[in-house]
């Protein structure tokens, strides 16, 4: 079913591997209200690990829109992340994403360890797909992984623009499964075929719902879905 090669097809021992996930979490008063999707990357990370790589995590977390702003630091998930690995995910703390703090946190990583780029949209470039930020990005690795599932509608710069200038790009675990379920319950379905929609951001979610309507026999919409204005 998945045509996209994986973790599993490459080897990455004694490489940097920049590993885009989705930590764009809920936050209040500076703590993870709902950690499932960080539960969710630790598959792909964890394999990173064991096979010897040097994993530079980075994400988006809500919009900051191009500044730092210390309320969307990703330094909480750093925090949370390492208790769930048991093992330390160094923070990398740069309001340039990729400024110096960064590239000097990458050139003293060992094989097996972890760092934790900041809020990729603490620049302006990110959600523009500019190039000068999708450079930067590539040249800290010397492989990229994308397993933001989540952020996958989005052509942004840490998960599409980067891909230009790696050498290797795979998908992880998470993005995987998804694929894999979303192609089978889509293209092939058992029927009747009952679509549920739920969460927030209509908007974001029209043209997910007019290519559902052409597949499905039924389409149950609830949630935010129902009283957001998009
Ligand atoms: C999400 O939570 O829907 C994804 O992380 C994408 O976030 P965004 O809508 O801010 O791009």
């Amino acid at each position: 079913m998945l045509n996209k090669k994986s973790v599993d097809d490459i080897n990455v021992k004694g490489q940097r591997v920049l590993v885009r996930c989705d930590f764009n979490v809920p936050l209040k008063e500076g703590q993870i209200t709902d950690e499932n999707r960080l539960v969710a990357a630790l598959p792909t990370i964890k394999k990173l690990i064991a096979d010897g790589g040097k994993v530079i995590l980075c994400s988006h977390l809500g919009k900051p829109k191009g500044e730092p702003k210390p309320e969307l630091s990703l330094a909480p998930v750093a925090v949370r992340l390492s208790e769930l690995l048991g093992q330390e995910v160094k923070f990398a703390a740069d309001p340039e994403v990729v400024g110096p703090n960064a590239k000097a946190a990458v050139a003293a990583m060992q094989d097996g360890e972890v760092v934790l780029l900041e809020n990729t949209r603490y620049r302006a470039e990110e959600t523009k797909n500019g190039e000068a930020f999708s450079k930067d990005l590539a040249s800290l690795a010397d492989v990229f992984v994308n397993d933001a599932f989540g952020t996958a509608h989005r052509a942004h710069c840490s998960n599409v623009g980067v891909t230009e200038y790696v050498d290797t790009a795979v998908v992880g675990y998470l993005m995987q499964k998804e694929i894999d379920f979303l192609g089978n319950a889509v293209n092939n379905p058992v029927r009747p075929f009952v679509a549920i929609l739920g969460g927030a951001k209509v908007a974001d979610k029209l043209n997910v719902i007019s290519n559902l309507l052409e597949k499905c026999d039924t389409l149950i919409i609830g949630g935010g879905e129902v009283t957001s204005s998009g």
